[in-house]
């Protein structure tokens, strides 16, 4: 396995390996965004964005993990359902592991650009009539039945590669500032990443090198269409409850069932933090407002900023705070919505003269 001593694998003390199936993955940006901060009006903003990773999403850095113990356990078929990344992913460090891979999408409700990744890195996609949650549940019977490797969030050691994120958010601000952020904002589908860095703020804690005090409240963010785990939060309840429903654009989490609320309900409340349901046009609104200074980012991942917004308008957040927003996954993962929410091309003359007429109107 390709040794690195770069992104996700300088943590590996606190990884089950030394080493794993590498492209090599983490050490993402943490962009300034100067006019978002001041609109937002909060001490400071961050962007940590996931989607400079190899594949364009956080996942690869669950997939590094989680690719390099099936090979260690040498079994056959790895397989996964997803909303788009998390098959990209699969079927990248699969391909480079030399593995079978098996991706079951929610047909029709998959982004472009994630479809035409897990092609091309040699999945076989097999397309399922019904949303991501029954994709899971057939995944999760393969499994159970010795047909094929899971390798969803369920999987525990895709969490243990996605801590990192939390490391690096803490190191680089610390770097930066001298201080940590007050709050990590982030988006939720199956709230894989919400349960990953509440463990990652554990164990620095545990060790000491984290005080209780320093921990980040963590923040989740979900689509109104698309939010059992807020819903849970409002009520109070222990874990969520299903909803068989759900629609929205970011279609990066549109799951009704996240399996790992039981673990991510706790960092939440535990951190002081709390979840919030955004429309569809705030997560647009969020996306053009990122681009617009140069952050390219897919709907979900402007969820966070969507959040952000709405916490801060509700006087939730206080411009006192010090904030990181989490951006999971690049905007050319979802070409299809970036162009809906961007500009149109405007057809001009193949000539100088007749588009400067055009500019001049
Ligand atoms: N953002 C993006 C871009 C995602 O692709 C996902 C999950 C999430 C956020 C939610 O993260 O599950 O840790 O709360 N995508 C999965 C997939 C479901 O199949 O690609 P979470």
């Amino acid at each position: 396995f390709a040794g690195e001593d770069r992104g996700v694998w300088r943590y590996a003390a606190s990884l089950p390996f030394e080493d794993g199936v590498s492209l090599p993955e983490g050490d993402t940006p943490l962009h300034t965004v100067p006019r978002l901060e001041d609109a937002i009006d909060v001490r400071s903003l961050r962007i940590k964005h996931e989607g400079m990773n190899p594949t364009g999403s956080f996942k690869d850095r669950g997939m590094t993990v989680g690719v390099r113990v099936a090979a260690e356990l040498g079994v056959g078929r790895l397989a996964c359902a997803s909303t788009g990344n998390t098959s990209a992913a699969l079927a990248a460090y699969g391909g480079r592991g030399g593995m079978e891979t098996l991706v079951l999408l929610p047909a029709g409700k998959v982004a472009a650009g994630k479809v035409a990744q897990a092609s091309l890195h040699g999945a076989r996609i097999l397309e399922v009539d019904g949303n991501f949650d029954a994709c899971l549940d057939i995944v999760a019977e393969l499994a159970d039945r010795g047909e094929a490797y899971l390798l969803n969030s369920l999987n525990p050691f895709r969490l243990e590669g996605q801590k990192t994120i939390g490391f690096e958010i803490l190191e680089r601000y610390q770097t930066d500032y001298g201080r940590y952020p007050d709050r990590i904002v982030l988006p939720v589908g199956n709230a894989g990443n919400t349960a990953a860095l509440y463990k990652a703020f554990r164990e620095l804690v545990a060790s000491g090198a984290l005080d209780p005090e320093d921990v980040p409240k963590l923040t989740g963010v979900q689509a109104e269409g698309a939010a059992p785990m807020v819903e849970a939060i409002e009520e109070g309840n222990e874990d969520v409850e299903r909803w068989e429903s759900v629609e929205t654009r970011a279609t990066a989490i549109r799951i009704g069932n996240p399996v790992n609320a039981r673990k991510a309900l706790p960092g939440i409340r535990e951190t002081g933090g709390t979840a919030v349901a955004v429309a569809d046009e705030a997560i647009t609104d969020a996306q053009r407002a990122l681009a617009s200074e140069g952050v390219g980012v897919e709907p979900a991942s402007a969820a966070s900023v969507a959040g952000l917004r709405k916490l801060r308008t509700a006087g939730v957040v206080g411009s006192d705070e010090d904030i990181v927003c989490l951006t999971t996954g690049h905007l050319l993962k979802d070409p299809d919505a970036a162009a809906a929410a961007g500009t149109e091309p405007e057809p001009v003359p193949a000539d100088a003269e007749g588009v400067l007429n055009h500019l001049r109107g």
